[in-house]
């Protein structure tokens, strides 16, 4: 399988990262085909809202979310990976889901795997609600196949999540696809 990282955190090297580092090793170890985005050194507009695309492309605009559709396109399974920013994904992730908006038949159309990844500093049980409730109707409206989630409660640092189960539970997601 072909599997894109979407990585929202603008650390490249935080407690994100160093989850996804940890499920591509095991998606990698399993044969898998796994590439990463940060999407916060791309350089794109967020949508405007022009709807040119009709909500199915072409999009009025270009930069480099093209090169992020065409690797989305090209993928079978779309990996959402953030820390949580007051209770959501990062405005960054947000952003590029937003500009799916002229792909979005195309990306439907795929039935495409999909996995969360995410981090927190809060250990609440609730910390991730509002997050996994966004996730499962991205997987809804978008028709993906949830293949499953990772919830890095009490992830403050990367020091923090290095140290944490969830290290071993990233790559087993990766490992057992
Ligand atoms: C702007 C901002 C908002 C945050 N909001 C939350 C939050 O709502 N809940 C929480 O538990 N942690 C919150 N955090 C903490 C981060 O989720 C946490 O430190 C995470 O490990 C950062 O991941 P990274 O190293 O991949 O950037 C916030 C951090 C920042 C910078």
């Amino acid at each position: 399988m072909n599997i894109l990282i979407l990585q929202g955190s603008p650390n490249t090297d935080g407690s994100t990262a160093l989850l996804c580092e940890q499920f591509a090793r095991g998606a990698s170890d399993a044969g898998h085909n796994v590439s990463r985005i940060d999407v916060a050194e791309i350089d794109f507009s967020p949508c405007t809202g022009c709807v040119t695309c009709g909500y199915g492309g072409p999009c009025a605009l270009h930069d480099g979310f093209d090169g992020i559709r065409a690797q989305i396109l090209a993928s079978d399974m779309i990996v959402l990976a953030t820390p949580l920013y007051y209770y959501g994904m990062t405005a960054q992730l947000k952003a590029c889901i937003d500009r799916f908006c002229s792909a979005n038949p195309s990306i439907t159309g795929k039935r495409l795997d999909s996995a969360l990844i995410a981090v927190a500093w809060n250990a609440d049980s609730w910390t991730f609600d509002a997050l996994e409730a966004h996730y499962d109707t991205l997987v809804r409206y978008l028709r993906w196949n949830d293949r499953g989630r990772i919830l890095g409660k009490g992830c403050g640092t990367p020091s923090m999540t290095d140290r944490s189960r969830f290290m071993k539970e990233a790559y087993d997601l990766g490992r057992f696809l």
